[in-house]
């Protein structure tokens, strides 16, 4: 089983380059589906979900080339087809791979997966998928730990999402984009990645218009070919490093910054005291700085993401204060308060908020990943604790970050990655 050990108290110094976002590239090679064509996706982030993902397509049928030389990942969708069901096994290891159904209902008509699992963030429902599936006239059928779908034809529709989920709007999207007619997607998430599908799908010969906004719509058309697309930068993993430096006090640079993107980070970092200058895509950091207790209350985007909420609570464990986080996307996102407690931080859960009063300082400990942004945020922890901290369950963490350990320790971090 593999460990990673991080023996705190180095400052960084130096440069970093942040990767793709994973969560574009997921539904991007969800979408090439579309084309029964050539795409290739330049610069994709090398992570187990991207490879999880390429699987489910090969399952399917399609023919990918993964050249890790170069992090370019071309898909030939020609030979896919609906017959062949996504070993389950595949969709249920990543909830992710579910982004295929919209995809398989618009070019055949027809698609029967494994119901994805929940994991340990919530139970992950599908609901809002289906019911927009259901919308565009799929008739959906569940049974047996499957959901199957059929419809001849997908006849665009309004939508109105309950909840601006972003996995239903990109499921939705993409089942738009060939059905017969226009498709309306009301309070749609806007998260950019949303945006980034949204571009591929264009550039395929999609019309796709809105996507960033609530209101997406989409006019569906008779045939999309392959093309390359280049996925926008990861605007999670640019914000771990950004609290990296503040728990270190240090100064570094970010290379891959998309000042919109990370708006919502840098307004709440900059009311810890924590302010970050961007120029031409490099966020510099200005470290030394105390940290200032800040309460903070996850929403969709252009609101605090939960996905930074992990990172946030390792940041507010060495603020000088009392700080409130309301986690209100998942129902069950705070299982890395008890690992971060165990390294002497002093924080109390109750239901969806945390009350995190800041510490002197942190000591190592050995402690668990629970999810792929708890694990980033125990690294963080071990980074500005005292003496070693021993992280296991590391293939959550793995799931989402390129080389977190070689990135830092290129920044002077002592960490590695162990065999026990
Ligand atoms: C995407 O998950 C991301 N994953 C998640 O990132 C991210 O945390 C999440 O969006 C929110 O921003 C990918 O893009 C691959 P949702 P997704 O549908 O699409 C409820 C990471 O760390 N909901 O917006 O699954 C759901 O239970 C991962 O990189 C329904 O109730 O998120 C949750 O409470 C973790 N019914 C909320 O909406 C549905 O049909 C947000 O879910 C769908 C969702």
């Amino acid at each position: 089983m593999e460990k990673i050990i991080v023996k705190g108290g180095n400052k960084l110094k130096g440069e970093v380059n942040i990767s793709s976002a994973k969560n574009s590239v997921l539904p991007i090679i969800a979408a090439s589906i579309l084309s029964g064509d050539l795409s290739v996706i330049e610069n994709a982030p090398m992570l187990e979900d991207v490879f999880v993902i390429c699987d489910v397509l090969e399952s399917l049928g399609a023919s990918i080339k993964i050249n890790k030389e170069n992090n370019n990942i071309s898909i030939d969708t020609k030979d896919i087809n609906s017959k062949e069901e996504p070993k389950a096994d595949l969709v249920r290891k990543m909830r992710a791979s579910f982004l295929i159904m919209g995809p398989m209902l618009s070019r055949f008509g027809r698609v029967k997966l494994s119901l994805p699992g929940g994991c340990n963030i919530g139970s992950r429902p599908i609901d809002l998928h289906l019911k927009g599936l259901s919308s565009l006239g799929a008739q959906i059928y569940l049974g047996h730990g499957y959901v199957e779908g059929k419809a001849d034809r997908l006849i665009g529709n309004k939508i109105y999402l309950d909840f601006p989920s972003v996995g239903a709007t990109e499921n939705i999207m993409m089942a738009g984009v060939l059905a017969k007619g226009e498709t309306v997607i009301e309070n749609a998430a806007e998260e950019p990645e949303i945006k980034d599908l949204a571009n591929y799908l264009n550039d395929m010969g999609a019309i796709v218009e809105g996507a960033g906004t609530g209101r997406i719509r989409i006019k569906g058309v008779s045939e999309l070919k392959g093309v390359t697309h280049k996925p926008i930068y990861d605007r999670i993993e640019a914000g771990t490093y950004m609290i990296a430096a503040a728990m270190t006090r240090s100064k570094i640079k970010i290379n891959g910054v998309d000042e919109e993107h990370i708006k919502p980070i840098l307004a709440k970092l900059s009311e810890c005291g924590i302010n970050i200058d961007i120029k031409n895509g490099i966020a510099t950091t200005y470290g030394d700085v105390d940290i200032k207790p800040v309460d903070i209350k996850t929403m969709p985007y252009p609101g605090f993401p939960t996905d930074m909420q992990a990172q946030m609570m390792a940041l507010l464990s060495l603020s000088k204060g009392t700080s409130i986080i309301t986690e209100t996307v998942f129902e069950n996102r705070f299982m890395h308060a008890s690992e971060i407690k165990r390294m002497g931080a002093n924080i109390k859960i109750d239901g969806r908020s945390a009350v995190i009063e800041g510490v002197k300082g942190l000591t190592g400990a050995e402690v668990r990943a629970t999810d792929l942004r708890a694990g980033a945020a125990l690294i963080l922890c071990g980074l500005a604790a005292e003496c070693n901290t021993q992280i296991s369950d590391v293939y959550h963490i793995d799931r989402g970050y390129v080389d977190i350990e070689k990135k830092l320790k290129s920044l002077g971090a002592c960490i590695e990655r162990i065999n026990v």
